[in-house]
C-alpha cells in the first residue's frame, strides 16, 4: 500500500487504547486513538478516516450507536466491533447493524490484526471505486458534449430535463453525430448513475444470437446453452441498458422488446419464470423510425412505447459553428491522449474544415483533427496537410451532387442550392454581409438583392 492506512481507535479503556494505539502503529498503520466516542465522530467530520476499530461497551455513546452514526453518515467507512465475551448484545445483532467485523475480547494481536487489514483492504476497494466512478462521470458526464449552436443547446437541455426520470428516450442521428455520447450522459447525469450502463448493438448480432443476448437464457435450453446466463437486460438491473442501432431489430424482437417496455418483465430463452427489471432504457437509431412505421419496418406500437422523449441530433453541417469549437476540443483532448504538443489549425485550414460536408460527423472530424496531430511535423496545420478529400473542391461538388435525387427540376435545385450556399456564407461570415459577399465573390449589393430573393434573414 503507498499510502497509510487511517485508523479510528475508540476505546473508553485508556490503558487497553494505548496498547492498542501501540501494537497497530507497529503494524504500520497512522492511528488516531480516542476514548471518547462523540470526540470521534466530531473527528470523523473533519479528517478522512479508512476504518474504525471501536469498543462496545462505551459511556454515553455505546459501540453500536457509533456504527449507526457511521452507517449513515459515512457508509463506506468499514467498522470493526470488539465486544467483551458474555455481552448483551450478541454479535450478531451487531453484524445485523452492519459492521464489518466483530472480535470478542480477549483477542490474541493476530486476530485483531486480520481483521484490521481485511477492514483496511475493503476500505481501499470503496475508494478505488469512487475514484473510478468520479472518472467516468468526468469522461461522460453533460460537460464532454461541445457546442454552442442552438442544436446543441437544445439537445443539453433535453438531456438535463429527462435526466432524473426513468422516461424511455429515443436519440436518432446520422452515423457519428454523437448518439452514444448523449446515452451516456442521460445515465450519468440521472439518479441510476450508479448503476450500470449497459450498451447492446442491435446490428452487431445476429437474431437468434440477439435474443440470449438481450434476455438471457436458461441451462439447456438450446444446445450450447450450459449455464444458466444473465441477459443484458438483467445486467443492467438499476441502471440504464442502451438499445444502439433498435432500426434493425427483427419482427418477432420487437414483439418481446415492447412486452418488456409495457410490464417490466419477460422470460429468458427456455425460460417459464418471469424476471422482473428495474431498467431505463434510451435507444438509438440512424434510420428515420418513423417513415421506417410508414413502410411497416417498425412496429407502430413500440416506436411510441421508445419515442417518449425524442432527441434528435442534427449532422454537423447543419452547425457548422460549432466546428470551430470542436476542433479546438479534440486537438486538446487528443494531443493529451497521444502525448503529443498541441498544434494550431491556420485560418484557411479552419475555414476548409468548417466549409467541409462531414458525412461521418463528429466522429470524422475526430479522426482528422487526429491525424493531422500525429502526422503533422511542427506546431501548424495548414491547408496542404489536410485530409485530400477535405480539399478537392470537384470532389466536394460532386459527392453534394450526389446526394441529390436524378430526377429534378435543374432551375428549382439550382436557385435551393445557390439560397443554401448564401446561408452557409452567412454562417461563415459570423453574419457579416460583407464577408459574406467577399466569400462568394459577389458585391455587397448583389448579395442583399439574394438575400431578399429567398427570404433570407439575419440570425
Ligand atoms: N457534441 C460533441 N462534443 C464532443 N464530442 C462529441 C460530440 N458528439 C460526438 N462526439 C464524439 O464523436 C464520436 C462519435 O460519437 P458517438 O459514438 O456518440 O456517435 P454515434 O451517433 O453513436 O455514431 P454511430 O451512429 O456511428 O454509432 C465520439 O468519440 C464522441 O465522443
Ligand atoms: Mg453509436
Amino acid at each position: 500500500m503507498n499510502e497509510k492506512t487511517h485508523l479510528l481507535v475508540l476505546d473508553d479503556e485508556k490503558n487497553y487504547l494505548l496498547v492498542l494505539e501501540a501494537l497497530l502503529t507497529d503494524a504500520g498503520y497512522t492511528v488516531t486513538a480516542l476514548n471518547d466516542p462523540e470526540t470521534g465522530l466530531a473527528f470523523l467530520e473533519e479528517s478522512e478516516v479508512d476504518v474504525i476499530v471501536t469498543d462496545m461497551k462505551m459511556p454515553k455513546i455505546t459501540g453500536r450507536e457509533v456504527l449507526e452514526q457511521v452507517k449513515k453518515n459515512w457508509p463506506h467507512i468499514p467498522v470493526l466491533i470488539m465486544t467483551a465475551f458474555g455481552s448483551i448484545e450478541s454479535a450478531v445483532e451487531v453484524m445485523k447493524y452492519g459492521a464489518f467485523d466483530y472480535i470478542t475480547k480477549p483477542f490474541s494481536n493476530d486476530e485483531l490484526l486480520l481483521s484490521v487489514h481485511n477492514a483496511a483492504e475493503l476500505s481501499r476497494m470503496h475508494r478505488q471505486y469512487r475514484v473510478l466512478r468520479e472518472n467516468l462521470e468526468e469522461r461522460y458526464g453533460m460537460h464532454q458534449i461541445i457546442g454552442k449552436s442552438r442544436a446543441i443547446r437544445e439537445t443539453l437541455g433535453m438531456v438535463d430535463r429527462a435526466a432524473p426520470s426513468r422516461s424511455t428516450v429515443l436519440i436518432s442521428g446520422e452515423s457519428g453525430t454523437g448518439k452514444e455520447l448523449v446515452a451516456r450522459a442521460i445515465h450519468f447525469s440521472s439518479p441510476r448513475n450508479k448503476g450500470p450502463f449497459v450498451s447492446v448493438n442491435c446490428m452487431a448480432l445476429n437474431p437468434g444470437v440477439l435474443e440470449s443476448e438481450l434476455f438471457g437464457h436458461e441451462k439447456g435450453s438450446f444446445t450450447g446453452a450450459v449455464a444458466m446466463r444473465r441477459g443484458r437486460f438483467e445486467q443492467a438491473g438499476g441502471g440504464t441498458l442502451f438499445l444502439d442501432e433498435i432500426g434493425e431489430l427483427t419482427p418477432e424482437l420487437q414483439v418481446k422488446l415492447l412486452r418488456v417496455l409495457q410490464e417490466r418483465r419477460f422470460e429468458r430463452v427456455g425460460g417459464t419464470e418471469e424476471v422482473e427489471v428495474d431498467i431505463r432504457i434510451v435507444a438509438a437509431t440512424n434510420k428515420n423510425l418513423q417513415e421506417e412505421v410508414e413502410k411497416g419496418n417498425f412496429r407502430e406500437d413500440l416506436f411510441y412505447r421508445l419515442n417518449v422523449v425524442h432527441i434528435a441530433l442534427p449532422p454537423l453541417r447543419e452547425r457548422r459553428e460549432d466546428i470551430p469549437l470542436l476542433v479546438a476540443h479534440f486537438v486538446d483532448k487528443l494531443a493529451r491522449e497521444n502525448g503529443v504538443t498541441p498544434k494550431t489549425f491556420t485560418p484557411e485550414a479552419l475555414d476548409y474544415m468548417t466549409g467541409y460536408e462531414w458525412p461521418g460527423n463528429i466522429r470524422q472530424l475526430q479522426n482528422v483533427v487526429e491525424r493531422c496531430l500525429v502526422l503533422v511535423s511542427g506546431d501548424t496545420i495548414r491547408v496542404d496537410d489536410l485530409p485530400p478529400e477535405l480539399r478537392d473542391e470537384e470532389a466536394q461538388l460532386k459527392s453534394a451532387v450526389d446526394l441529390l435525387p436524378v430526377q429534378l427540376d435543374l432551375a428549382d435545385t439550382l436557385e435551393r442550392i445557390e439560397a443554401a450556399l448564401i446561408r452557409r456564407a452567412l454562417v461563415r461570415a459570423d453574419f457579416v454581409q460583407v464577408k459574406a459577399a467577399e466569400l462568394l465573390a459577389i458585391s455587397k449589393s448583389l448579395l442583399q438583392y439574394k438575400l431578399k430573393k429567398y427570404n433570407i434573414t439575419g440570425h
